[in-house]
């Protein structure tokens, strides 16, 4: 336990600590930096097991972080009870299915997008002042490599992750001249329960998490790696090499590594059953797609000069 470490010792809120990445920051942060921690999730059992595990370091509640009034009455709490929170960890998410966007409904992109964005805003605004008072102030939100390379197939996720990006990386610029840090952290695959709980129980879930599983580092070094980057108060927090090749990928050369990347996941979707929701269609009707492609490059101005001026509803040419 290093006490020169400025985490040492310090009031941290965390969503999502009843498992995965969530869970392995909380043990650390209470085991190994002498942090209080003030988690946040759903599930009981688990929760109260971490307690049991952590004793007086360790407290939780129980909320659904899409709420934006839960989040306003949890933050009134604890400042009555006294617990001035340094450091807000925005961690808790969720993944969507691997399918087309118009697979989703309106329902669950909702779901999605107030999840795992609007929960970091409600958690920043209900924390912000907390913050602000703490002379170690600091806020880590937790995005993804596919904020970075977004990914066919994960549109609403992809899209809430770089939202994510975006306001921690201006919010960063925002609380610098208070002394408030901001690490946002965008993980490649991670071995957590993430993609279990995706659609669950069906082929496709289970086969995505094999996937995880063959790729990704496990919670505990993500935690570990995480606080690293906390401790040196970095901004950009890459943990894993999947994200690092991804960030080389986009930063030199994006328009072929993203359709590279959609391209192969197209190939391999007969191999990997999680992509074939997404190139079911595609796949079947490659050959017609194929052939309205082609006929594009046959139009020439020739064949073009009947259409009306300004469209179908406009004046005709000459
Ligand atoms: N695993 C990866 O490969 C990976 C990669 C990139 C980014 N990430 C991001 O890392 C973060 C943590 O993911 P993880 O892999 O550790 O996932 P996980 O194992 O599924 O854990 C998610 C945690 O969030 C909590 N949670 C989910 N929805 C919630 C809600 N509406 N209200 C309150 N709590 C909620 C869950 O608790 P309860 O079920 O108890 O509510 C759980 O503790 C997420 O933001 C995820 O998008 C993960």
């Amino acid at each position: 336990m290093s006490k020169r470490n400025w985490i040492y010792g310090r009031n941290v809120v965390i969503t999502g600590c009843s498992t995965g990445i969530g869970k392995q920051l909380t043990l650390s942060l209470v085991k190994d930096f002498g942090c209080n921690v003030m988690g946040v999730a759903r599930n009981k059992q688990k929760l109260d097991a971490l307690k049991e595990e952590l004793g007086d370091k360790f407290d939780y509640r129980r909320f659904d972080i899409s709420s934006e009034e839960a989040w306003n009455s949890f933050a009134t709490e604890l400042e009555t009870i006294g617990f001035n929170a340094d450091v807000l960890i925005n961690n808790a998410g969720m993944i969507q299915d691997f399918c087309q966007f118009s697979d989703l409904g309106a329902a669950g992109v909702k779901k999605i997008v107030d999840t795992n964005f609007y929960s970091v805003i409600y958690g920043v605004s209900a924390f912000l002042p907390q913050i602000k008072k703490s002379n170690f102030g600091y806020i880590v939100n937790i995005s993804s490599a596919s904020a970075i390379l977004p990914v066919s197939g994960e549109t609403i996720y992809s899209a809430t992750k770089a939202a994510v990006k975006a306001f921690s990386e201006s919010l960063a610029q925002d609380l610098a001249g208070y002394g408030i840090g901001v690490s946002c952290v965008m993980p490649g695959p991670v071995k957590t329960d993430l993609y279990k709980t995706r659609d669950e129980g069906s082929n496709a879930a289970k086969k995505n998490y094999e996937l995880v599983e063959s790729i990704g580092i496990t919670a505990e070094v993500a935690a570990k790696r995480i606080i690293k980057g906390m401790r040196k108060r970095k901004t950009r927090v890459l943990i894993d090499s999947v994200a690092r090749l991804m960030d080389f990928g986009v930063r030199t050369a994006p328009s072929v590594t993203t359709s590279v990347t959609g391209k192969a996941m197209k190939a391999f979707c007969d191999k990997v059953p999680a992509f074939a929701p997404i190139f079911k269609d595609q796949k079947e009707n490659d050959a017609a797609i194929k052939e309205k492609i082609a006929a594009r490059k046959d139009m020439t101005y020739s064949s073009l000069k009947n259409v009306p001026v300004g469209g179908p509803f406009g004046e005709k040419k000459d």
